[in-house]
Formats: C-alpha cells, structure tokens, sequence
C-alpha cells in the first residue's frame, strides 16, 4: 500500500493535511471490541460483492478475488494470525485493508455503494441474530431440565411463601413450573425482538442510499435477513433493536435473579430444600465446613450489569440527531456484555438444574410448619355453610389457640377445635393434611399433583 493510496496511513486521509493525534486514536479506536463481528463483516462483503457483480460494477474475476481473499483473511483471523491495527481504527477498516494489501485493485473496489455506516449496522444485526439463536438454544435446554424437575417432583409437597412467610403448601414440580412459564415468555420476547433484527440496512450506504444500481434484495436474501429495511436514514442510525435485545435480556436475568434468590435460601441450612450439586459451588479459604452458593449469587450480581448495559444504550440514543452519528461505535460494549452475561447465566442454569437434589423430607416438614393448612379449614367451614368471614376468623382464633400449646392445627384434638365452630366433625382432619390441601386445588393452574402432572405434560409439548 503506498501513501497516494492511504495519505497519513487512513483509507479516509487524503482531505486531511496532518496525521491524526495519538490520543485522538487511542480515544476513536474500536477495533479492540469490534473485532469480534469479523465474522458477520466478511459474510456481509462477500454478499455485498456477489450483488455488485450481477449489477455490472465489479467484474466476475475481481468478485472472485475478493471473494476468495476474504476466505483466506477469515483463516487467518480464525487462527490467530492477523494483524489487528487500531492505526485503522475498526474491524471494518482492517479487514479491507487487508484484502487490498493482498488481491491489489479489487480489494479497493469492495467499498462502492456501501459506508460503514451501513456496514456496521448490518454487522450488528447479523451478530446479534446469531447471538439470539444460542440464546433461544440454551433457554429451551433449561426449559427441557425444568419440566424434567418438574415431573420428578410433582408429588414433593414444599411450602408455598407469600412475604416470604408460610402461606400454603404446593408441590414441588408446580414451583418449579412457575419458572417454566418464565422462559416461555423470555422465548417469545426474543422471537419477537428477533423479527425486527432481522432486517438488512446495507444500501442506505452513508445515510441518503447509494447511486449504483444494487440490487438489497439479493444482498437480503444471501445472508439470510427476512427483508431489507424501508428507509436510509433510519438504517444507519436507529439501535433500538440493540435496546430491545438489552430489554428481554435484562427481563430474563431478572427471572434468573429471583430464582438464584430462592436457591440461595433453599440451600442454606435454615431452609435447607436442595442440595446444589459440589461442582456448582465453592468452598472458603478459612472456613472448612462452607459450600457456597457462588452460580446462583453471581448471577443476581450479574443482573446488575445487564440493567446498566440496557441504561447505557438508551442514554446513547437519546440525544442523536438523525443519522449515524459516531456516538452509535459506543453500541457495542453494552450489547456484547449483555449477549456474554445473559448467555452465560442461562447456560449454567441449564447446566445446574438437572443435578439439584431435592431434599423431600425437609421440604414436607416446613410445609407442615407454620399452619399452612389453615386456608383449607376457612373452606371446610365455608363448605359446611358458614360465610368466609366468619370462617376466617375462626380459624385465626384456632391458630392463635395452637400457637399458645406450641401445636400445629392438624395435632389439635377435634374438640379443641369444636370449641371455636360447632359445624367442626372428624372429617375435618382430612382437609388438615398437606396432601388433602395440595389435592383440593384441583383446577387449571392449581397445585393438586394430578393438575401438576398435566401441566408438565402440556409444558413438554409446548417446548419448540
Ligand atoms: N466503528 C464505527 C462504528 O462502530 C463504524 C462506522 C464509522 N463510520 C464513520 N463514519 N465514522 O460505529
């Protein structure tokens, strides 16, 4: 490359009359992170190049040298050979360079009708539709291992919580289902996100589309993209499905982040639920008898990041003028860190949740704490005809009586409890059961197992 082609060492250089500042190129370089689209940046100026080729601008033997040198630069990039230079600021400049150090005057005719404006934008879509696929793969293995849990324990009986307080008995497969509904709905959003990704901006060049006769459709349908976006401007300048992703990422690390909460409480001795598998935790360099619940704290701390990732690009682009403005370089660190986090989180939850030991004995024991039945004996007294709020306050009554004798509702004797309702016969020490509780909920969406089971059967079927 001689200096006529690149004054002051930049493909851009020849308006300028000195070279740029080193600080100003240590500041404007972002090739350090943006290496990683080299991929998506060599699909996309291959299809780029075919499509000149057919319109007539580049001939068929420059569209195969070009062709066959990004090949050959993708090797060498992919074996840790390539020469990354921040001096050509971004991935997108490099590449190209490179190319033309290589094949010579085709190499330079890459760039008609394009700018990096739509290059990067393309770049990014096709990075981040990969990036959702992986994603969407990993959300269906933890459903895979959450209906399997599930299933498994559909007739542990655990104590449901509200206020963090003992509230009602439910089976263990049900909670675990309560999170499987929560992927279902992290997928959907990621489809749905995935659908305005998928979209090419190539063609709208700089900002105002190109003179050359391209052909975007082709260039659309060669590397995959549902259609090609309708307006220039908007093209190269718009992040929102940046943000939308940063969105549903941040929504799925907030399901993550509760369910970390409750492993974390279930596997502390006070609880004492689960056992998490020896290879999900670590230990403590002073105290010898700590297993810690490391996966599951760090993707609660981790969940932080992903919501201030999702801050930052909103911020980015809120004061934007229409269109590209180089602000828009600053996309890729959030993105990239909430794809790295978010994947990373799903995957080791999909990987820990099949080898969680549920601990059924200590689960039925603190369901059986803490008068958990006492809503069941609200509805015997409403069955029996007396109004709920009557009933109500029967029951608190019996409770307080209980709590006095250090006795749970179900260890009272039936005139002890007679005393406070009359319409209380023997049968009533069947709704007093745990498994007469979970049993009674017998509806779409109740913990009764044999609702359960459907459920997990249904949620099996509706895994796609
Ligand atoms: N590195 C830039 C980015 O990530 C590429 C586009 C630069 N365009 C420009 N006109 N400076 O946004």
């Amino acid at each position: 490359m001689s200096n006529t082609d690149n004054p002051h060492g930049k493909p851009w250089g020849g308006r300028f009359s000195e070279g740029t500042d080193a600080l100003v190129e240590a500041f404007s370089e972002s090739v350090s992170f943006d290496r990683r689209l080299y991929a998506q940046d060599i699909a996309g100026s291959k299809a780029h190049a075919r499509m000149l080729g057919r319109a007539g601008v580049l001939s068929d033997t420059e569209v195969t040298a070009i062709v066959e040198g990004l090949d050959v630069i993708q090797q060498e990039i992919e074996g840790g050979h390539f020469n990354w230079s921040t001096r050509l600021e971004d991935v997108h400049m490099n590449i190209e360079a490179c190319l033309t150090d290589r094949i010579g005057e085709a190499g330079k005719k890459l760039h008609t009708g394009r700018s990096r404006n739509d290059q990067v934008a393309t770049d990014v879509r096709l990075y981040l539709r990969e990036a959702i696929d992986v994603l969407d793969g990993e959300l269906k293995k933890l459903q895979q291992a959450l209906v399997d849990l599930a299933e498994r324990e559909v007739d542990s009986v655990m104590p449901g919580f509200t206020h963090l307080q003992v509230a009602q008995p439910v089976s263990f497969g049900h909670h675990m289902l309560a999170w499987f509904e929560m992927t279902v709905r992290d997928r959907a959003r990621l489809a749905d996100v995935r659908k305005r990704v998928n979209v090419l901006p190539l063609g709208a060049a700089a900002l105002a589309g190109t003179t050359y006769p391209i052909d975007r459709v082709f260039v659309a349908e060669q590397l995959g993209f549902d259609g090609v976006t309708e307006n220039s401007l908007d093209s190269v300048s718009d992040r929102d499905f940046a943000i939308e992703f940063t969105a549903a990422a941040s929504l799925i690390m907030m399901h993550l982040s509760r369910w970390s909460e409750e492993l974390i409480l279930w596997a502390s001795s006070q609880f004492g639920f689960v056992n998490l598998p020896d290879r999900f935790c670590t230990g403590s360099s002073i105290m010898p008898q700590k297993k810690n619940p490391d996966v599951p704290e760090l993707v609660r701390g981790k969940t932080g990041r992903v919501y201030g990732d999702l801050t930052a690009l909103l911020t980015l682009m809120k004061g934007q003028p229409l269109a590209y403005n180089r602000d828009n370089q600053e996309d890729k660190e959030p993105l990239f860190d909430a794809i790295d986090t978010v994947l990373a989180s799903v995957s080791l939850f999909a990987a820990m949740i099949p080898h969680i030991e549920v601990k059924r004995e200590a689960c039925r024991k603190a369901a059986a704490q803490g008068f958990s039945t006492a809503t069941d004996l609200a509805d015997y007294l409403v069955r029996k005809g007396v109004p709920f709020r009557d009933a109500h306050a029967v029951v608190g009554r019996s409770v307080q009586f209980a709590m006095q004798q250090g006795r749970d509702l179900a260890e009272l004797e039936l005139s002890e409890l007679q005393q406070f309702s009359d319409v209380i016969a023997e049968d009533v020490f069947e709704v007093l059961t745990l498994e007469g509780s979970l049993a009674a909920r017998n509806h779409i969406g109740g913990t009764a197992p044999e609702q359960v089971r459907a459920a997990a059967a249904r949620a099996r079927s509706r895994i796609t």
